[in-house]
């Protein structure tokens, strides 16, 4: 109501001003439009008491020179948590935004979560009326399409949803590295590559932008576990950081303008990251030039003064106490006002573009439906076929296919806590194969069912809303995967055609999983099943398929040889078991590719070492020992063969690569193009995702033995068909960090490009010269470690 009344005022307050004309040159504000608070006549006196109204871009500088320091001190706090002390917001289950100064015209605006879709609360009390959002994939499904067409078509609808829901700012994308396979919130984040995580987050964010509503990129930066995540201190190289963890952070502010950032809880070489000027202000926006906002990760950081000293312009979500202790430093001058009307200035910036400012009538009712269609096709695009021998998938039409796995009736449909979502529903993967026509075995299936229905009556077990609050989505209790016995495996075996096993993980913010049973391990449950299973259907010359419902990897290694396929369908969002059957069956052929390895083992992981820090039973620092070797940098450089690679995704069809080649006679100046013509050599349609990886020679700075440097995905090819692609690579696409000389470089030598199906699977390669080192660019000398830190080194 108040908010209405506000606006109403500041449209009339305009039109006072443009009607009347108000003279403004005596003034000493020069620009905007100002508002009388008593009526005409127009005396001196009046002028005086004149108020600047907030009313476009123009009119900002003269409402900070109208703002006292407590109306200022009062915007740079957010507001809301919804169950704490501070106001509940009208969009519910938002948990956040700015306050109103009404005296000024400036409106409050809405902050809700992503990255999975929009959370807000799907009822209201006393209303019939629901608010449910989209659960699109999770962001490594995302990610493993290889296409950012599809990842803006998921942000444009988020965009729409957050607009239709009366929400100014999504808290998503979130594009943390995967450094370690466990963390538990690796699900929101796309890749353990900065070029992947990069693109995937700019193509999300111009998506969801392009509805004049903002994004938040988070949590920046090198925010890699949950585990004491408000403290612990993350001790990273220079190089590290430039090249890996804020690499996709400068890319995504670089290709999208995200309208705002969120810093990290963590501390990052000694500072914790909303008090860190040198990762806030020297390099976001003088070294990148990013010229949105910056706020807080929830409750972060210890010092409001020191956070408005850094360049973190907002405190989310904020208590009264941060606005008056912001205020008395202004007024016992340890904070320079300047400082504030920086932050403030910045924070209005986007405020008169949002949709609260410009009045936006939401309509509380977005195209579910046809969101939901994009968020199947996404999520079907994701998923990655690990394995098919004797092209065991698809299924046949005529298949009689019996579902074993719990997670068959209880499909995941992507992980918990801030990245939930309230969607309406979820597919499960039984009604999936249902819609699509299949015939199951349906004693099974309500065996399952009974089982399920049975341990969810059981205190234990029983689904309860989140501790954090309805709005955060469900707590649902893991459930042991039902012992089968192996005559009754014997009889669904003979009842049925082929055997898909589906085995469930979730995981969520605030906890790390673990390298424990049930975890990253399969329990001996879900082992036996797949082996029984597996005997049981190979006897008889039968086939099994698995489907892995999960967040990030598992252990796959020591069971895989025992089953015929293995889909890998990640957390794919509400439409799960739809998605899922449409690549079962076929009608969606397989083109998703990991963004992320899968090792043979933990042990195996670069960083297990140095996962989740020191000291073990509470840690207080992570030491990223393992430097610029994350992920496959890590595994080609120092020959480790994982489970399976970084870029690995098999297809229904085959491509060939030819005519790989480079321009300008393979001699680099200050960029050049890579081609590669794909030919669809298989018998049905389908899109290749295709690497371009580069080998950079060792000169004074060591490097990985292949880096990611361009990717791209061919249309869906018909068989027979072919796309020639070309990648441009520059220079600062090939550039190392010279942490010494604080300089992208290029070193000279001769570079191979190798372009693959996988980080491994290289189908052709050649070569380029660079005559000589070529300086990119000069950035500042930031966020040095204190620590010495033991780095691995290939010499
Ligand atoms: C999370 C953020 C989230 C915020 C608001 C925090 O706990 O780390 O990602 O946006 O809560 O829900």
């Amino acid at each position: 109501m108040m908010l209405k009344k506000m606006r109403k005022k500041r449209r009339q307050l305009t039109s006072i001003a443009l009607a009347t004309g108000i003279a403004l040159s005596g003034l000493s504000f020069q620009t905007g439009v100002f508002a009388a608070e008593q009526e005409a006549p127009k005396t001196e006196q009046t002028i005086k008491n004149i108020v600047p109204q907030l009313v476009d871009k123009a009119s900002i500088e003269a409402v900070i020179a109208a703002m006292t320091v407590e109306e200022k001190a009062k915007l740079v706090v957010g507001v809301g948590m919804p169950g704490m002390t501070i106001p509940k917001l009208p969009v519910q289950g938002a948990v956040g935004g700015t306050p109103a100064i009404e005296r000024l015209g400036i409106p409050a605006m809405y902050y809700a979560d992503g990255p999975a879709g929009l959370r807000i609360s799907p009822t209201r009390p006393g209303e019939s009326k629901t608010y449910y959002t989209t659960a699109f994939p999770i962001a490594t499904s995302l990610a493993s399409t290889w296409d950012t067409s599809v990842v803006n078509k998921v942000g444009q609808a988020q965009g729409n949803e957050v607009k239709e829901y009366g929400v100014d700012v999504l808290l998503a994308p979130a594009l943390n590295l995967h450094r370690n396979i466990l963390t538990g919130r690796n699900f929101e984040y796309f890749s353990e590559d900065p070029l992947i995580a990069g693109k995937m987050t700019a193509a999300l964010v111009n998506g969801v932008q392009s509805n004049g509503v903002g994004a938040t990129i988070k949590h920046y930066a090198a925010n890699n576990q949950e585990t004491n995540r408000f403290t612990i201190d993350t001790i990273v190289s220079e190089r590290a950081l430039r090249e890996l963890y804020l690499k996709g952070f400068e890319i995504a502010v670089k290709e999208s303008h995200p309208k705002a950032v969120m810093s990290s809880y963590n501390l990052l070489n000694g500072t914790p990251a909303s008090q860190n000027e040198e990762l806030l202000t020297t390099v976001l926006r003088g070294d990148w030039g990013y010229d949105g906002y910056v706020m807080t990760d929830w409750f972060a950081g210890t010092d409001p003064v020191a956070q408005m000293r850094a360049g973190n312009d907002q405190i989310m979500p904020g208590f009264p106490q941060s606005s008056e202790r912001i205020a008395n430093a202004v007024k016992n001058g340890s904070l320079d006002e300047a400082i504030l009307d920086r932050n403030v200035k910045n924070i209005l910036n986007f405020v008169v573009e949002s949709p609260s400012f410009k009045n936006y009538s939401h309509s509380d009712n977005p195209d579910l439906q046809a969101h939901a269609e994009v968020a199947r096709q996404a999520a079907a695009d994701g998923m990655v076929l690990l394995k098919n021998n004797q092209n065991a998938l698809p299924l046949q039409k005529e298949n009689k296919v019996a579902l074993f796995g719990t997670a068959q009736i209880e499909t995941v449909k992507g992980g918990t806590g801030s990245g939930d979502v309230n969607a309406a529903y979820t597919v499960s993967i039984v009604d999936g194969l249902k819609h699509a026509g299949y015939s199951l075995h349906e004693d099974l299936v309500n065996q399952y069912s009974n089982y399920i229905g049975e341990l969810r009556q059981m205190e234990e077990y029983k689904i309860k809303p989140s501790p954090w609050g309805e709005d955060f989505g469900k707590e649902i209790p893991v459930i042991p995967e039902m012992v089968l016995d192996t005559n009754q495996v014997e009889k669904v075996q003979d009842e049925s055609d082929i055997g898909v096993i589906v085995i469930g993980r979730n995981s969520g913010e605030g906890v790390d999983r673990k390298n424990i049973k049930g975890d990253y391990l399969l329990t001996d449950t879900e082992k036996a099943m797949i082996q029984n299973v597996s005997k049981a259907y190979h006897d008889a010359g039968k086939k099994v398929a698995v489907v892995l419902n999960i967040g990030g990897p598992v252990e796959i290694a020591s069971w895989r040889d025992q089953v015929d396929s293995i889909l890998l369908a990640w957390q794919p969002g509400q439409e799960a078991g739809d998605a899922v059957a449409d690549v079962l069956t076929g009608a969606v052929n397989p083109s998703g590719k990991l963004a992320t390895t899968f090792p043979v083992k933990y042990e195996d992981v670069p960083s297990a070492e140095n996962f989740p820090g020191t000291p073990a039973e509470n840690p207080t620092q992570v030491v990223y020992e393992e430097d610029i070797y994350v992920g496959y940098r890590y595994y080609s450089t120092f020959d480790v063969k994982p489970a399976y690679e970084f870029g690995y995704g098999l297809s229904y069809t085959n491509f060939d690569y030819s005519n790989i080649r480079v321009n300008q006679g393979g001699k680099f100046k200050d960029q050049i193009t890579v081609f590669a013509n794909i030919k669809n050599t298989g018998k049905v349609s389908g899109k290749e995702a295709v690497q371009v990886y580069v080998s950079a020679p060792d000169g004074k700075l060591e490097k990985p033995e292949i880096e990611l440097k361009a990717f791209g995905k061919t249309k869906e090819l018909k068989p027979n068909q072919s796309e020639l692609l070309k990648f441009e690579l520059n220079a600062k696409d090939l550039a190392s960090f010279d942490e010494e000389k604080n300089q992208w470089i290029v070193e000279k030598g001769v570079y191979t490009v190798k372009v693959g199906a996988s980080s491994e699977n290289i189908k052709g390669s050649t070569t380029f010269t660079v005559a000589k080192d070529i300086i990119v660019e000069e950035v500042s000398n930031s966020l040095v470690p204190e620590v010495e830190i033991d780095r691995l080194s290939k010499k």
